[in-house]
């Protein structure tokens, strides 16, 4: 390929006004009934849903189109059993000393604690890795750009896709995450930026009710 080739953009559907405004109503509507959930089902999942949720992440916007992620999929009882042991080993100290007074009162809330037992039933743990340095191309070393914005965009993306599939999900960021390059063996060069837990919800399953307090358009949003 040359470096500037170019094709049609064709892909974008011609809706009118209207439909618009009813597709994005609708999908306002499926996305407020998404929340973390703390509390999953063993039941299995099929691989496939996972694999195009996260080719679905792969299509994000990001920096110079390096791509710059990697998700380490466990699935085997062996793996989530292991990271269990070390992410409640951070956590502990976490909640025990690390996190100060302030970051456990906004935490209080949601009832978290350093018990993590969702880490060995839920379906899969999906490791998300920013790529300092990469490329488009297998086995380039190229700085990459955006790292963090990048891959924050690709997590919310692939948080979106597991949501429409009908599975529940958690953002688990265990206070420090090092411990996942060695436990999903990936290079030091890779920096463990999320757990994303996935699966079906437990039956019993609860939200905090404060997660459910979503600030109103005009909090988050100016027109200029
Ligand atoms: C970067 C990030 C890290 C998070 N880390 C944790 C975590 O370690 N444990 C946890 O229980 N929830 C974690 N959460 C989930 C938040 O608590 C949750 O998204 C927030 O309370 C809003 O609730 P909702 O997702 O149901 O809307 C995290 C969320 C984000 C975006």
């Amino acid at each position: 390929m040359k470096p500037h080739d170019t094709l049609p953009y064709t892909a974008l559907p011609d809706y009118s006004d209207a439909e618009r405004i009813a597709r994005s109503r609708d999908f306002y509507d499926a996305m407020k009934t998404r929340r973390t959930c703390r509390y999953f089902a063993d039941d299995p999942v099929p691989r496939a849903v996972i694999a195009n949720a996260i080719l679905a992440a792969g299509t994000a916007p990001n920096g110079a189109n390096h791509q710059p992620w990697h998700f380490a999929v466990i699935e085997t009882p062996e793996k989530k059993k292991a990271l269990r042991a070390a992410a409640e080993e951070e956590e502990r100290a976490f909640y025990e000393s690390k996190a100060g007074k302030e970051w456990l009162e906004a935490l209080a809330p949601l009832g978290t604690d350093a018990d993590k037992p969702f880490l060995e039933t839920a379906a899969y743990l999906i490791v998300i890795f920013g790529q300092r340095k990469g490329g488009i191309n297998p086995g380039e070393m190229k700085q990459n750009y955006y790292v963090s914005e990048s891959v924050g965009i690709a997590t919310g993306m692939l948080i979106t896709a597991l949501h429409d599939a009908g599975l529940a999900t958690l953002t688990h960021t265990p206070n420090p995450m090092k411990f996942l390059n060695e436990l999903c063996e990936r290079p030091s060069h890779e920096k463990p930026m999320m757990i994303l837990v996935a699966g079906k919800p437990a039956p019993d399953a609860t939200i905090p009710v404060h997660a459910t307090i979503k600030k109103p358009l005009d909090q988050i949003a100016s027109w200029l």
